[in-house]
């Protein structure tokens, strides 16, 4: 229920802290609980916020979930009914007040809850708060409270059974080693296995509980959303108030950003109960409103909010920022466009894809996010989507996001799958998305909500053979759930982001389709994931020219030291059991090799330990390659359309982070170390970038700028011999007018007339590296290579025989290399050693070259001297 509030003036964003200490009396429960299984055979300490594995690993009770075969051994963990209890002495001043709640914050997933031997509610939601009214349970003395927690696993597959008819897929994949019927349970969807994550179907208090208490009123929630009219050209604050009133309350509430000498006093009224009253303050300040940008396109400044009325100051940052997704018509092409605008500017996203960090969220520390989200930060991303399938984050996630300017691009939690809705369901789902609004919408990082991860694509394109007289069965829960309740709340709940139903969509277009468009795949509409294992990745051909793609990757296989812990030798080499079992995507590991095969001679090393980490090292090789071809066609695609086709002002390669030790698609690994597709994509994602490619037998190169001005750029072009890392030639470009935000071809030269001009250069012989340049010699952007065959056919590519120095100075630590040849692929590696590179993977074409080490830990130029290996392409087989 809503209160209109006398209007007086001016105001912004919020961002709030969750609880609001100031205006309740509160007792913390978080702490050492206590936790046994169903006939107490296991009885042990808990610490909560966690879950249950997350305790019996730490008491000993089970190794590393984690480690080998365990995913499989310690399935009974989810198979059980756990219980959380805890005892408590509640002071009288707390108790004595009018209203006492018992707060959950989190709790995953099943469970009844009782004090004091009397039940006070269930939960069935892992991304619900729920509040239960205790006062009259509280006694003088020892409280118990004791939380049932039913097997998420045996409770899916009861509400399937009770469910009318089927709703697809009902298990995941054998490779996966999962559970079933996992989108009949509000949880974390990956936690029952994905394609490369384990089944650890968590169970636990995973946030903090407590008590509230309260004479008057509680502050439930805050949300400060800036909006801007673009009629008036004026902003305002939006700011929600959720508040729990005993008694039907007035209060005089003053809410002000003094550094915009806004503020404004507020009648408010509460009813009993929980009201949601909104203030608006307006802005009328002479002075400009500092806005909030997206990574590489400006500062993220903020504001301070407060909010007098209550016992406490509340005080918030607010940042102003206008985002819109446009979906018009491109002058001249079909299909509609689809690209972002962040205070009116169209923006190129470029990042990645966002999979929960740990099987137990308890395990994600502000450490692991502030790590993975730097490392975004610092590969040049501006965005990620938080995908469907796992947790809507934590609060820190998206502070960070905020604080470092990278656009977050939202999905509500339902991934792959067709979902019930019956009414159940559908309440505690709007009950979901309500209270994840409330939460999110203060932050500006987040752009754009997202109804679901592929239900659409997974409906048009049949995934789960549903039989064609079934279709409207499916299509109507489809809009049913999406469209009839999550976006209706989304509109009314949040006006300042846009909304999509699904990801891929078409967008407006499948709108008019009925919301699921024939082939929401569309490259001329809306946003597209692209997967293609086998087809040649060096070719841009084979690639959709998209508007917009929202996923797209090759898997590779992490390094060694974040192997070896979690294995025996027995496990390592390629085709061992433990190779094939923590591979969950169906033929995954031969994929891999067949897509490496296309340009690399595979190891063969005798030596069957070498031979294994030099197979990691090519899946990694192969992943970095093929994800820098797709994303620089993308890039170099924003500023033309082809046969309609083109106009891509998106790529967000599918996976930044990794859940476990295991294959996947992701540019790091868990533990935060960079495979080489994270190192690469620092390269391609700069703001300027030289891209390079074919077409039908002439050499081109695009200039690709994020930039904000027009630059005078022309390329460089240097033809190296594969046998001597001395340059053969060199060819420079006009200079070329490249506008902001653009890219446009600055050379082209057909490849047999360039080569040609070089001495005794052929395709086999020779490879190019080129660069560009602005009017004064300075270069802009990272050096670019472009192979003019597939190195294993290279004529005159030697082993390079790199020896390596280890060295320390102010600055850090220093490796400095000296090769004998030119050298693909060169690859360094400390080990176990926790720390960055300033550069890895890359093609050394001179005889010396220096990178840093940034490391996370004390170290030594002995440690890293004792644990550095190089790598490079011609050491993986013998010739
Ligand atoms: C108790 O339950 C565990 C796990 O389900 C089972 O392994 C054990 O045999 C049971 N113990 C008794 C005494 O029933
Ligand atoms: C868990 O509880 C359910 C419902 O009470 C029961 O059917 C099931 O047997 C219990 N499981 C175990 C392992 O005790
Ligand atoms: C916001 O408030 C904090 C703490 O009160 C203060 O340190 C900071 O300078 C303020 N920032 C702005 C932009 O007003
Ligand atoms: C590999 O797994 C298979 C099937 O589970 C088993 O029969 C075989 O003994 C395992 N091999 C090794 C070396 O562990
Ligand atoms: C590298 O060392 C091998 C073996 O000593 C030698 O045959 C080869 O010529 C060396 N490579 C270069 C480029 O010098
Ligand atoms: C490369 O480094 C070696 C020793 O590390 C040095 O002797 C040599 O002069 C360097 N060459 C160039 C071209 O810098
Ligand atoms: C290893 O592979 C290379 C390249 O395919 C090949 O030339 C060589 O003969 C192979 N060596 C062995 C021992 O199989």
């Amino acid at each position: 229920m809503r209160l209109a509030v006398r209007l007086c003036l001016p105001a912004l964003w919020c961002v709030f802290g969750g609880v609001f200490s100031e205006f309740s009396s509160q007792l913390s429960l978080t702490g050492k609980w206590s936790l046994r299984n169903s006939n107490r055979s296991v009885s042990l300490p808990v610490q909560v916020p966690g879950c249950v594995h997350s305790a019996l690993q730490q008491q000993g009770y089970i190794q590393d979930p984690y480690y080998r075969f365990n995913d499989v051994s310690y399935r009974w963990i989810s198979l059980e009914n756990w219980t959380y209890t805890t005892t408590f002495s509640v002071p009288a001043s707390l108790r004595l007040k009018r209203k006492v709640l018992l707060v959950f914050d989190g709790v995953d997933t099943v469970s009844t809850v009782s004090l004091n031997g009397i039940a006070v509610g269930t939960t069935d939601n892992m991304f619900l708060r729920y509040d239960f009214s205790v006062r009259d349970l509280l006694k003088d003395g020892e409280n118990v409270l004791e939380v049932r927690f039913l097997s998420p696993v045996l409770y899916a597959s009861e509400q399937r059974k009770a469910h009318p008819y089927r709703v697809p897929p009902e298990c995941p994949p054998e490779v996966q080693h999962g559970e079933c019927h996992v989108n009949f349970i509000r949880k974390a969807q990956s936690s029952f296995s994905w394609d490369w994550g384990p089944s650890f179907p968590s169970v636990g208090l995973w946030r903090p509980v407590r008590l509230e208490a309260f004479d008057a009123l509680r502050l439930v929630q805050v949300s400060c959303v800036p909006l801007y009219n673009y009629r008036s050209a004026e902003w305002t604050v939006q700011v929600e108030l959720l508040v729990d009133a005993v008694q039907p309350t007035e209060s005089q509430i003053t809410v002000s950003i003094p550094e915009l000498g806004s503020e404004q006093t507020y009648q408010a009224k509460f009813l009993s109960g929980k009201t949601k009253t909104v203030l608006v303050l307006h802005i009328y300040t002479k002075k400009e409103v500092k806005l909030w940008w997206p990574n590489g396109h400006g500062e993220q400044p903020f504001y301070n909010l407060t909010i007098q009325g209550f016992q406490d100051l509340f005080s918030s940052k607010v940042y102003f920022r206008t985002v819109d997704l446009y979906q018009g018509q491109i002058v001249g092409t079909p299909g509609l466009g689809f690209f972002f605008r962040v205070n009116g500017k169209p923006i190129f996203l470029k990042g990645s894809n966002w999979i929960p960090a740990h099987s137990f969220q308890d395990q994600v520390t502000p450490a692991v996010l502030r790590n993975l989200l730097q490392s975004a930060v610092d590969a040049n991303m501006n965005a990620l989507r938080v995908w469907g399938g796992g947790v809507y984050e934590q609060d820190l996630f998206y502070h960070i996001c905020d604080e470092m300017g990278i656009m977050v691009w939202q999905d509500f939690m339902f991934a792959c799958a067709m979902y019930p809705t019956e009414a159940d369901f559908i309440q505690t789902v709007r009950e979901e998305v309500l209270q994840q609004l409330w939460r999110l919408k203060s932050h500006p990082s987040i752009i754009i909500w997202s109804g679901n991860n592929e239900n659409e694509a997974a409906l048009a394109t049949d995934w789960f053979d549903i039989p064609a007289p079934q279709r409207p069965t499916y299509l109507k829960d489809y809009v049913t759930l999406y469209v009839n309740n999550i976006r209706e709340i989304v509109q009314e709940e949040d006006q300042s982001r846009p909304f999509l139903v699904s990801s891929p969509t078409n967008g407006v277009e499948s709108e008019q389709e009925g919301w699921v468009a024939a082939d929401p795949y569309d490259p001329l509409y809306g946003d597209v994931h692209f997967y293609s294992y086998l087809a040649d990745c060096w070719d841009w051909r084979t690639f959709p020219r998209t508007r917009f793609t929202s996923e797209y990757g090759f898997q590779s296989w992490p390094s060694f030291s974040t192997l070896q812990p979690i294995s025996r030798s027995e496990d390592w080499s390629y085709d061992s059991n433990f190779s094939s079992h923590r591979q969950h995507h169906q033929d995954g590991n031969q994929q891999m090799l067949l897509q490496a095969a296309l340009h690399f001679h595979l190891p063969n090393s005798s030596e069957p330990l070498r031979r294994f980490t030099d197979t990691l090292y090519i899946t990694q090789v192969m992943q970095a390659q093929c994800v820098k071809t797709q994303t620089e066609f993308y890039r170099r695609s924003r500023s033309e359309a082809i046969e309609g086709k083109g106009y891509t002002m998106g790529a967000l390669y599918w996976q930044l982070n990794d859940i476990w030790q295991a294959p996947s698609w992701s540019s790091i690994e868990f533990g935060g170390k960079w495979k080489m597709l994270h190192y690469f994509a620092q390269s391609f994602f700069a703001a300027v970038l030289p891209v390079g490619f074919e077409d039908d037998g002439t050499m081109f190169v695009y200039a690709v700028s994020d930039l904000s001005q027009e630059l005078k750029l022309r390329t460089v072009v240097t033809v190296h011999s594969w046998s001597d890392p001395d340059p053969v030639c060199r060819l420079e470009s006009d200079l070329v007018p490249v506008p902001a935000g653009s890219a446009v071809p600055v050379f082209r030269r057909p490849v047999a007339a360039l080569l040609a001009g070089c001495g005794r250069c052929t395709r086999l012989t020779c490879l190019l590296t080129f660069r560009l340049e602005d009017a004064g010699g300075s270069q802009q952007g990272p050096t670019n290579h472009h192979f003019l065959c597939s190195p294993k056919d290279a004529r005159g590519l030697q082993r390079p025989n790199i020896t390596a120095k280890v060295q320390e100075d102010e600055r850090g630590f220093t490796v400095s290399l000296r090769s004998a040849a030119v050298a693909p692929f060169v690859w360094l590696d400390v080990g176990s050693v926790p720390g960055r590179f300033s550069s890895n993977g890359f093609l050394m074409v001179s005889r010396n070259v220096t990178v840093g080490f940034n490391a996370w830990r004390p170290t030594s130029v002995a440690e890293l001297s004792a644990s550095l290996t190089v790598t490079s392409l011609t050491d993986v087989y013998r010739v």
